[in-house]
């Protein structure tokens, strides 16, 4: 075992106490939390564990991503956690857990308010920069949904193409520990999930980071390049061409490819 390991084992040795405290009162179940000092991907032990399970670990080596991509932290200095609900609408799913992991980090630390945006569908993205700062996996099957949500904390060596960011470099180096943003998150997305889709709707936009902003967006008739005026993640992006013509793709069916942030005074 290597002293990184060591070191792992000991900053993780209270979370199993903490993170079934915080599922107290929450459709979680403390008898289905499980923290391991090391693994491939959290998504598979909750699945293993069924509804109710939290699944966290102080190092996982081969994240999954979106759309078949790798989530490439494996430093032991991010989040990673998974939380296995009851199948329901894909899209609350999705929408509920990129709020949840946005309004747990600005709780636990409010400086951060003003950096921190989502983008749609789920990414958490520092406003400033456009870089990502978490991401979120939702694989679902007929017994239940697993949400995954990884979250940079401490910040490391990105590779550039990545264009990561960490919570710590949002916060001038007073990052969290991973376990204060872990406990936040699980009542947190618990509220989320119970809410009524326009309000999840109504959260999401208006934290929504690329609005104001230059935007690509993919969509099923080509390429739509211009200014981002709205998103509203139940029905359409209104964007705005070099032409002034707008365009209204639904955002079901809109990818964001690449986005500018709205400069100041936009
Ligand atoms: C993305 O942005 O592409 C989604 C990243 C999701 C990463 C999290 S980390 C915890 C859970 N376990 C995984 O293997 N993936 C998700």
């Amino acid at each position: 075992m290597t002293a990184g390991d060591h070191a792992v084992r000991r900053e993780i040795a209270d979370w199993p106490d903490r993170l079934e405290a915080a599922c107290e009162g929450t459709r979680f179940d403390a008898s289905r939390v499980r923290v391991v000092t090391t693994c491939d991907s959290t998504q598979d032990l909750a699945r293993t564990l069924g509804c109710g399970a939290v699944v966290t670990t102080g190092r996982q080596v081969a994240g999954r991503g979106r759309l078949g991509r790798r989530w490439a932290d494996d430093s032991g200095l991010g989040i990673a956690v998974s939380l296995a609900v009851e199948p329901t609408d894909s899209t609350r799913l999705s929408l509920a857990a990129g709020l949840a992991a946005v309004e747990a980090v600005v709780e636990v630390r409010p400086a951060a308010a003003a950096r921190v945006g989502l983008k749609f569908p789920n990414d958490l993205v520092d406003r400033a920069s456009g870089r990502k700062l978490a991401g979120v996996l939702v694989e679902s099957d007929a017994d239940a949904a697993i949400i995954g949500i990884g979250i940079n904390v401490e910040t490391r060596d990105w590779p550039e193409e990545l264009g990561a960011i960490a919570l710590a470099d949002l916060v001038a180096g007073d990052a969290p520990a991973r376990i204060e943003v872990l406990e936040t998150l699980v009542p947190r997305l618990d509220e989320v999930l119970d809410r009524p889709l326009d309000d999840l709707a109504a959260r999401f936009r208006s934290r929504h980071a690329p609005t104001g902003g230059r935007v690509e967006v993919e969509t099923p008739t080509g390429l739509l390049r211009g200014a981002l005026l709205d998103l509203d993640p139940l029905g359409e992006l209104d964007i705005r061409d070099v032409d002034g013509t707008r365009h209204r793709p639904l955002a079901a069916r809109a990818r964001i490819v690449s986005w500018t942030p709205p400069g100041p005074g936009a």
